[in-house]
């Protein structure tokens, strides 16, 4: 993706007075603003309709200015210089001269830190004063945006200004990992846990049980397309949308499938744009068929049955 800097000089001026602006991540596109200011973070809340106590996601372009805010420790360092940046989200212990926005944290006394990869994003971090907190850019509890024309379908002209990334490649949201004592997933996502286990050198606990909620962002239900969504379909109902992990010898026009050889990879990236496509199509509800719960996905499958709890 060729990198168009007087996008990115506009966003930059949004971010500087305070406003709101969409960002793309190689996840799932941000809601950003001033994670140093009560105000820009206000706004974030306001726009996604998010309840005040569930916390921002803090985004910097390196982990030298994370020091100002957080506590470092080795996981951390191991992690950071093999997968970062990239899809993932520690949570660190914040300092207390920290200048982030208690609005941001919800008042928590820890913080969640990404590095997100998409270059673009990347070159708008490296020219702010500030790091910038972004949840991602969509109303809350419904699916994600993994392109510029999604958020402005939630969002219409609400928000300021739109930096254009093209499609997110990863498609589903960064794996949380809490890294203040014992190291544990916290949400299953886009790095698949078993690079951490590899370079942490053991097994990492998965806490992410939707009905042991852990953070108050792994609500029960989250992800929703606004329609009805079915598990493990083995007998599909008239006029209902199908989604299938491969694509099928036989299409109809109610068959929507996430990759063409049943890739996880290439189905997480295509996971929201689909639901968001058969919604648009008006269908009235989603019968999804068996998804193999390994690699990407179990996060596809901690999707969909948030979004099928609608
Ligand atoms: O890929 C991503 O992570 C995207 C892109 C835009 O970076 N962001 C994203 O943000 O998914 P959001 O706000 O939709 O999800 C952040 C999650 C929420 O579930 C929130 O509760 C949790 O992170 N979180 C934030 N701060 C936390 C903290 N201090 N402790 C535990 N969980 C936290
Ligand atoms: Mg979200």
């Amino acid at each position: 993706m060729k990198i168009n800097l007087s996008n990115i000089k506009k966003a930059k001026n949004f971010l500087n007075k305070g406003e709101c602006v969409a960002i793309p991540t190689e996840t799932v596109y941000g809601l950003a603003g001033n994670a140093y200011s009560d105000e820009a973070c206000k706004k974030i809340f306001k726009l996604k309709k998010r309840p005040r106590n569930n916390p921002l996601i803090v985004h910097y372009y390196d982990f030298k200015k994370v020091k100002e805010d957080c506590y470092l420790n080795d996981s951390f360092f191991k992690l950071y210089k093999k997968l970062c940046p990239g899809p993932l989200t520690f949570i660190l212990d914040l300092k207390v001269k920290s200048k982030i926005s208690k609005i941001a944290t919800s008042k928590k006394n820890t913080l969640a830190v990404r590095f997100p990869k998409h270059l673009v994003t990347r070159n708008l971090l490296k020219e702010l004063k500030f790091p910038i907190a972004a949840p991602s850019a969509n109303i809350s509890s419904r699916v994600s945006a993994v392109t510029s024309d999604d958020v402005k379908d939630d969002f219409g002209k609400k928000i300021k200004y739109i930096l254009e990334g093209g499609k997110s490649t990863v498609g589903v949201e960064s794996t949380i990992i809490d890294l203040r004592k014992k190291p544990k997933i916290l949400r299953l996502g886009g790095l698949d846990v078993i690079n951490i286990q590899k370079i942490l050198g053991k097994k990492i606990s998965i806490n992410n049980n939707p009905s042991k909620i852990s953070s108050p962002g792994q609500l029960k239900i989250h992800y929703s397309p606004g329609i009805p969504i079915r598990l493990n379909l083995k007998k599909i109902r008239k006029n209902e949308a199908c989604l299938f992990i491969r694509k099928k010898k036989i299409n109809r026009s109610n068959y929507y499938f996430l990759s063409k050889k049943g890739n996880l990879r290439e189905a997480a990236k295509n996971l929201y744009s689909t639901l968001r496509k058969i919604k648009k199509d008006k269908y009235k509800s989603i019968a999804v068929s068996k998804i193999p719960n390994k690699g990407l996905g179990k996060t596809i499958n901690d999707r969909l049955l948030r979004a099928s709890k609608f």
